[in-house]
């Protein structure tokens, strides 16, 4: 697909969650929170939920976390026309409380249909939620076999997923780094890691292309 094709796909998908999905969450929210950055990219950023500030803004990572993933994206030499940034939930939850099982399979079906536009060949997944279901091989149901992102981060792992192959490479959350300032110099070094591993892919052709 080419740009204009992939916005037009995304848009299309953005307007049936608005127009068809179910859930309380959406009854709250002030706005979507769908997705931001550049649909063509090969590197897929995938965060939990949005916060007060994505709610009132209509965008992922614009807050205090978000403040945060600039940084790590910067230190790795990364901007948002470089990547696609989307969530698990597409709403907000009350007091930005984790997301529920039920809420995780209402919302990721329309997660799954962006992947499927965008076409990443390496997810970056923001936390124990986006970690878990994408390494459970985009099914909720299976998420509970998975690993926590403790012992999963910074190590990338190969997934196929529907017959297509995906680079995964399991992140702290960037709010982990608000929470505890001990973790923020392991993130940045996971960060520098995946770096590392990008530049890699890039040159050996790890990945399919
Ligand atoms: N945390 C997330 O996981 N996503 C956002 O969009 C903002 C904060």
């Amino acid at each position: 697909m080419i740009d204009k094709e992939k916005n037009e796909a995304l848009a299309s998908v953005k307007k049936k969650i608005i127009a068809e999905m179910v859930c309380p969450l959406k009854d709250a929210a002030t706005n979507i929170v769908f997705g931001k950055g550049n649909p063509n990219a090969e590197i897929l950023f995938i965060g939990e939920a949005p916060g007060r500030n994505e709610d009132l803004q209509g965008e992922p990572f614009v807050g205090a976390a978000g403040k945060q993933l600039d940084e790590l994206l910067k230190i790795i030499g990364l901007e948002l026309k470089d990547v696609y940034i989307a969530n698990i939930l597409k709403y907000r939850p009350p007091e930005n409380r984790a997301p529920t099982k039920e809420e995780i399979i209402r919302h990721t079906p329309y997660l799954v249909e962006q992947i499927r536009i965008i076409g990443p060949k390496i997810i970056i997944t923001l936390g124990n939620y986006a970690t878990k279901f994408v390494l459970a091989g985009f099914d909720p149901e299976k998420m509970k076999h998975v690993g926590g992102i403790t012992h999963l981060h910074g190590i990338p792992v190969e997934r196929t997923v529907y017959g297509k192959k995906y680079s995964i490479i399991p992140m702290y959350h960037p709010a982990a780094m608000l929470y505890n300032g001990a973790l923020r110099g392991i993130i940045v070094e996971d960060f520098r890691r995946a770096e590392e591993y990008l530049k890699m892919s890039r040159t050996i052709g790890t990945c399919d292309s």
